[in-house]
């Protein structure tokens, strides 16, 4: 799901020459900095000068409206309705299949915290998952006595989602499931390799086998071309303020319908509530696993920042532009001597993950930590991309609005650090 052959891309090329380009980042201010270069829309993207309006207005129009009127509690409501067909629509699902969250991490503890796990139960998980999620297995290990199992997923990192070896993924997940594993916990693309887990081959192997499909989905959201129902997944977990570029504090999470009965929230409050008495009658959706209040004036900047990326072709197409760039940038750091990729396949999403070789770059730069030496390309000539721990590198990350100055750049300051 979600990938496009090479054939396409290269038919897209012409797309990427710049030109349309310049004047639709010209409408993200934090790209109009100059001489700043970005590469973090893994940790957060850029918002949009309407997005970024809109979220002022809105604060002020509750405030002309009356904050706690019913005028204003009507605005909301049709703002947090609006906001979940948005989503829905992009993932072609029902809104009823939508949870509204502030983050990735909230929707996975909603979705793992989920089950009646019972002692002796296990959970699987890939070798690549995010700390914050491996924490929260954790704590359900703690609580309830479960069994946590990893699959060695990093040792297909040189294999492509669809390529012949992405079976070789399902085979070896397969492999670690045992009689009592209840879920299945994985990215959708990995955040520390950017490689894209075959996802409905997973989803079908794990049903047939009576076990849960979660997905961390914090780096395939406005990357992918997603379609959630056929993917089988049965919780897509993700925050909107990545790839999508909307506000930070906002996220969903999409629970497969068919097992609606088969999960309690853990937490819960009037949002899940149908309002008649006796309480509690659960609303039969999405709503269920809602708490309370939000900050609702945000609402529009994420269904704008979503229409913004749609007004530059599909999501298919930026996805494709998102592959192009990425291999442009693989292949110039692969054709550096002092600079090795992670992964050794052409990329095929937007996160690419390098290594500074250190007997080979003689720059006493080059000699200090990876973190150390994305600090000095901040600081010293604002290119912004992120150390990582596991494994220790550096990571770019490559957007639909990132442009081929951007990757020139990042390209000629990398290649000083081999000059003593
Ligand atoms: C794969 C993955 N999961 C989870 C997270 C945490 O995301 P959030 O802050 O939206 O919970 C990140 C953030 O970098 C991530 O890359």
């Amino acid at each position: 799901m979600g990938l496009i052959s090479s054939a396409v891309i290269s038919d897209n090329l012409e797309r990427d020459r710049e030109v349309d380009l310049f004047d639709h980042r010209s409408q993200f201010p934090a790209l109009e900095v100059a001489h700043r270069h970005y590469f973090n829309y893994g940790g957060q993207g850029v918002i949009c000068a309407d997005a970024l309006d809109s979220i002022t207005k809105n604060f002020r129009h509750i405030e002309s409206i009356g904050c706690f009127s019913n005028a204003a509690g009507a605005w909301m409501m049709a703002e947090y309705g609006a906001t979940k067909d948005a989503i829905a629509q992009e993932l072609q699902v029902s809104p009823n299949t939508i949870t509204l969250t502030e983050n990735t991490t909230i929707g996975c503890n909603i979705a793992l915290w989920a089950l009646d796990w019972q002692q002796g139960d296990r959970i699987l998980l890939s070798d690549c998952e995010h700390p914050g999620i491996i924490a929260s297995v954790v704590q359900i290990q703690k609580r309830f006595g479960i069994e946590i199992d990893y699959f060695p997923l990093t040792k297909t990192r040189n294999s492509s989602a669809d390529g012949e070896d992405s079976i070789s993924v399902v085979e070896l997940l397969v492999q670690h499931l045992q009689p009592k594993t209840r879920m299945v916990m994985i990215s959708h693309i990995c955040w520390n390799t950017g490689q894209v887990l075959p996802l409905k081959a997973i989803a079908q192997a794990c049903h047939e086998r009576n076990v849960l499909v979660t997905v961390d989905a914090a780096q395939s959201v406005g990357v992918l071309l997603l379609n959630l129902e056929d993917s089988g997944a049965d919780f897509y977990a993700f925050t909107t303020h990545k790839w999508w570029c909307a506000p930070l504090g906002l996220g969903a999470l999409y629970i497969r319908p068919e097992i609606f009965d088969q999960i309690e929230p853990v937490f819960v409050g009037w949002r899940g509530l149908t309002g008649k008495l006796p309480i509690p009658q659960w609303r039969q959706d999405g709503a269920k696993f809602e708490v309370a209040s939000s900050t609702y004036a945000l609402y529009e900047a994420l269904r704008i920042a979503i229409a913004k990326a749609n007004s530059w072709g599909s999501q298919s197409q930026r996805y494709v532009r998102i592959c192009q760039l990425s291999k442009i940038l693989w292949e110039k750091l692969d054709a550096l001597p002092h600079i090795d990729c992670v992964r050794q396949v052409p990329p095929e999403s937007g996160l690419i993950s390098f290594t500074i070789n250190r007997e080979l770059a003689k720059n006493e730069i080059a000699q200090q930590s990876h973190s150390l030496i994305a600090k000095h390309l901040e600081l010293e000539h604002q290119i912004l991309i992120r150390a990582l721990p596991e494994p220790d590198c550096l990571r770019a990350s490559v957007h639909y609005l990132t442009s081929i100055t951007d990757i020139d750049r990042l390209i000629v300051i990398l290649e000083t650090l081999s000059i003593n």
